[in-house]
């Protein structure tokens, strides 16, 4: 999603903030402009499509301001185009903005009334003509934006500049993330601490309704949109350095984060393990013993590692789960009980949808615990348990660490919950651990088979359309498999769970349909041997992902990827690999961007 800067400095800001949009690149975007005060006069650079475009006109014309604020958009009302970029600006004020102002046509209506002529088709617009109609009033911009903040509605981050006031930049949040950063003489605002990364180490983070008022000697919060009392939001060291969001030798983020899954796993189980003892560490607050059931809510990849984790839950803890995509949950009106558990599960912790999830769960009383990859996140914030996932920054919009690192979180809870309940003993809580222990180097062997996966994603780049099919955990990992194909090649893709073929999807294969289907030899490996027949009987193109014993069983008949053999527990973070070096090789040959693919933003803070 869309992306802010602000910088109060001490020498020429532009080149710093085209620097820290590029940062924020990773959201999703396709616009992007700078505003700065050149001699106490506002002068704005917009582009349409990537930073190389903004930079070209900057070159063209150059800025050499100390205060500025800059934005790379994601389009929402209104085409990726000139006049629709931020910064919008007046002769008085420019401002950035995240997310989405609801009443804006109320809004821009009253102001057309006032004579006002717009010149973009944005929602953001009316905010300047709004704090313009109050300064032409006599406020000054400290009582100016508190006096419209009052009047919008919607979630937004929003940072303004003023004409002539070379000291002074104003920030609010009302449900899109805002950080502040401490400078030595110098100040920034920005969307999350990535673009802050290079400036400072210093990080505060506002809360909803916070407004603040940055000078180069500090920043005051106020509570209420502005209008409250002063608030402390405490300064922070973060920990995103500029050296984790780089790409290293890897010629994508996507391709980087796919090897780091056996360290990156490694670390979240090392902290949600005791592994010397070979057990589940409980987190503090949840009760397992008193909970009837759990409702898992979270969006996109973070949703499908909810539909594996309800799996283990139901079977290592005999309780019963309710899975809902996040922007579902609430509009289907659950029956929720008051004090029963709500977990989310997030990459950024910033998702709209997930966050409303967790606010109305909240509001029936539900203890709320989330599964986070950004500590510092608003639903980490919001919630009673954090269980982290240390995956270190994701940087490439398809989610690939994140989601083994959400799986193997949640593995280590679904057993805790088990040997709570009193359902595993302590031999089948050690067994567990035990299969999770050994998983980082199951994933790293399983890595090791990019050079076959690369040439079988040649064939997989002249498809229109592909199915994946799966059964029990592989279900879900199936769909993952089709996400994280159509997200970064853009072919049509679908994952199904393999018994529901012959009711509905067997209709679309032929020989041009590539049907991936994940098989480890288990329980229901036989059913799924059928399903494939199936395909072949139709001339379909079979690719079994299986592990050696699968492999022996279909006789070479089908074309094979054997993985490494493992327990049927860690086998979903084990097929994801190969489900996304495929998505990536494919990609790679179709020349799509990869890390940044069309239409898409990495964190998605609009409903
Ligand atoms: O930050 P979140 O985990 O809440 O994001 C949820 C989805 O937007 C995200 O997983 C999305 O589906 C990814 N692009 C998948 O690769």
């Amino acid at each position: 999603m869309c992306g802010i800067v602000g910088i109060l400095g001490k020498e020429a800001v532009a080149p710093q903030i085209v620097d820290a949009l590029k940062r924020l690149e990773y959201r999703g975007y396709d616009s992007a402009g700078v505003a700065t005060l050149e001699k106490g006069v506002l002068q704005r650079r917009r582009a349409p499509g990537k930073l190389r475009a903004l930079e070209d006109r900057l070159r063209q014309e150059p800025l050499s301001g100390r205060s500025g604020i800059g934005h790379t958009r994601w389009a929402t009302h209104g085409g990726p185009s000139e006049v629709n970029a931020h910064p919008h600006a007046t002769d008085r004020v420019a401002v950035v903005h995240n997310g989405i102002i609801e009443n804006f046509k109320e809004l821009k209506e009253e102001l057309a009334d006032h004579g006002v002529i717009f010149s973009s088709d944005t929602d953001t617009e009316v905010i300047v003509h709004l704090v313009t109609r109050e300064l032409d009033a006599g406020k000054s911009p400290r009582e100016a934006v508190p006096a419209v903040l009052a009047r919008l509605r919607g979630a937004f981050a929003l940072a303004f500049l003023f004409k002539g006031e070379e000291d002074l930049m104003i920030g609010a949040r009302r449900g899109s993330p805002l950080a502040v950063g401490y400078g030595d003489g110098e100040m920034y605002l920005g969307s999350d601490a990535i673009a802050l990364a290079p400036f400072t180490d210093r990080v505060s983070y506002l809360d909803d309704g916070d407004c603040v008022v940055l000078t180069r000697d500090g920043a005051t919060v106020r509570d209420k949109d502005g209008s409250g009392a002063a608030v402390d939001r405490p300064v922070q060291k973060s920990l995103v350095t500029s050296a984790l969001i780089d790409k290293g030798n890897y010629r994508h983020f996507m391709a980087k984060e796919i090897a780091e899954q056996p360290e990156v796993v490694g670390h979240t189980l090392a902290h949600h393990l005791d592994m010397g003892a070979g057990k589940a560490r409980l987190p503090e607050g949840i009760d397992f013993k008193r909970l009837d059931r759990i409702a898992f809510s979270a969006c996109g990849t973070a949703y499908y590692a909810g539909l594996v984790a309800r799996y283990w839950f139901e079977k290592f803890a005999r309780i019963p789960v309710d899975i809902d995509i996040a922007s579902e949950f609430r509009y289907r009106e659950p029956p929720l009980k008051d004090g029963g558990l709500a977990v989310l599960i997030s990459q950024s912790g910033e998702t709209a949808d997930t966050l409303a999830t967790l606010r109305h769960c909240r509001s029936q009383g539900m203890q709320i615990a989330s599964v986070v990859n950004v500590p510092t996140s608003t639903i980490a914030r919001e919630s009673d348990a954090v269980l982290p996932t240390l995956a270190g920054p994701e940087i490439g919009v398809a989610s690939t660490k994140a989601f083994t690192c959400q799986l193997a979180t949640l593995a280590t809870l679904a057993v805790a919950a088990g040997k709570a309940r009193g359902v595993l003993s302590d031999d089948d809580e050690q067994k567990l651990v035990t299969s999770l222990i050994e998983l980082p180097r199951l994933m790293a062997e399983t890595i090791k088979l990019e050079p076959q996966i690369e040439r079988l994603a040649k064939d997989f780049s002249r498809a229109r359309d592909a199915l994946y099919l799966g059964r029990g955990t592989s279900y879900p990992i199936a769909m993952e498999g089709a996400l994280k194909l159509k997200e970064i090649s853009y072919i049509h893709a679908e994952g199904y769970a393999a018994g529901e073929l012959k009711h509905g999807p067997i209709a679309l294969v032929d020989e041009n349909v590539p049907v991936v289907v994940l098989a480890p030899y288990d329980n229901l490996f036989e059913k799924t041997v059928s399903n494939m027949q199936e395909v072949a009987a139709r001339g379909g193109k079979v690719l079994l992902v299986t592990d050696a014993k699968g492999a022996k069983q279909a006789g070479g008949e089908f074309e094979t990827l054997i993985v490494p053999d493992s327990y049927a527990f860690v086998t979903p973070m084990i097929y994801a690999i190969p489900m996304q070096l495929l998505a990536y090789h494919t990609a790679v040959f179709m020349g799509t961007d990869v890390d940044q693919p069309r239409n898409l933003a990495k964190s998605v803070t609009v409903e």
